[in-house]
C-alpha cells in the first residue's frame, strides 16, 4: 500500500490563556521533528494571533474552532471567515458536537457555514458522530449518514473538506472507540461519500477524534480507513501531542 499523508489536528477547545499559547506552541515545535504528517493547531479565537507567527513552518497550519455563516455585519459576538483568515488561519472546524449541543440552531447552520468557509478558500474540518444512546440502539451508521446528507450532500465536491468522525461518547471521557469500531465507521463514511462525490474518493481524509492519546495513536494509525486524528485534551500537553504526531509519521 502506498504511504498515506496523515493529518494530526489539535482542538484546544476553551482552554489555556492567550499568553500561554505561544509557549505551548514553542514547546511543541521545539520537540517536533519534521515528518510526514500535516499538523493543524486550532486554538480559541483569542489565541490565534499569538500562535500564528509560530505555526508558519512547513507542515504546520492554523485553524479556528468555528465561524459565522454570515459574511459580516450586525452579528454581535460572531467571528467571520475573513477575520480568522486575516489572523493566518487556513482551516476551520465546523460542526463539533460540543457546538451542536450548546446551540440548538447549530445543526441548521452547518451546511451554510461550510459553504461560507469554502467560498473563502478555507479548508474545513467537518465533525460528525453519534451519542451513546444512538450507538447502544445500533443506529450509529444511519445517524451519521443523515448528518452527512444534511451537511455535505449539497456541496459540489469535497476538495477542501476533511471529515472528523467523533463519537460523542468517546470525547473527553477516556473511553475511546476501539480502533476496529472507528475503522468500520470510517469505511462506511468513505464508501457513502465516494458514491456521492466520486471525484473525491481517492483523496478524502477521515480523521478519528475521541480520547486520542499517545498510547492509542499507533493502533488508530494502523487502521486502513483512518487518515489521522483530531485531538482534544491530549493536544494541550506538548509531550503527549508530539508523541501522537510521531505515531503518525510514516
Ligand atoms: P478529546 O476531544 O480528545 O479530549 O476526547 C476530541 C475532540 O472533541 O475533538
Amino acid at each position: 500500500m502506498p504511504h498515506k499523508k496523515y493529518i494530526v489536528a489539535a482542538n484546544w477547545k476553551m482552554n489555556i490563556l492567550p499568553s500561554s499559547a505561544k509557549p505551548l506552541v514553542s514547546e511543541i515545535l521545539f520537540s517536533y521533528v519534521r515528518n510526514n504528517a500535516d499538523v493543524i493547531i486550532c486554538p480559541p479565537y483569542t489565541h490565534l494571533s499569538n500562535v500564528s507567527a509560530n505555526t508558519i513552518i512547513a507542515g504546520f497550519y492554523l485553524g479556528a474552532q468555528n465561524i459565522s455563516e454570515h459574511i459580516s455585519g450586525a452579528f454581535t459576538g460572531e467571528i467571520s471567515a475573513d477575520m480568522i483568515m486575516d489572523l493566518g488561519c487556513t482551516h476551520v472546524i465546523i460542526g463539533h458536537s460540543e457546538r451542536r449541543e450548546l446551540n440548538p440552531r447549530e445543526n441548521e447552520s452547518i451546511a451554510a457555514k461550510i459553504k461560507m468557509a469554502l467560498s473563502k478558500n478555507l479548508r474545513v474540518i467537518y465533525c460528525c458522530g453519534e451519542n451513546l444512546d444512538i450507538r447502544n440502539a445500533g443506529r450509529e451508521k444511519s445517524f451519521v449518514l443523515d448528518q452527512l446528507i444534511k451537511d455535505l450532500y449539497s456541496l459540489e465536491n469535497l476538495d477542501s473538506v476533511i471529515i472528523a468522525y467523533e463519537p460523542i461518547w468517546a470525547i473527553g471521557t477516556g473511553k475511546t472507540a476501539t480502533a476496529q469500531q472507528a475503522n468500520e465507521m470510517h469505511q462506511f463514511i468513505k464508501e457513502n461519500l465516494s458514491v456521492r462525490f466520486p471525484s473525491n474518493s481517492a483523496s478524502l481524509k477521515i480523521l478519528y477524534g475521541g480520547s486520542v492519546k499517545s498510547n492509542n495513536a499507533r493502533e488508530l494509525m494502523e487502521q486502513e480507513y483512518i487518515d489521522g486524528v483530531l485531538v482534544g485534551g491530549a493536544s494541550l500537553n506538548a509531550t503527549e501531542f508530539i508523541a501522537i504526531i510521531d505515531a503518525f509519521n510514516n
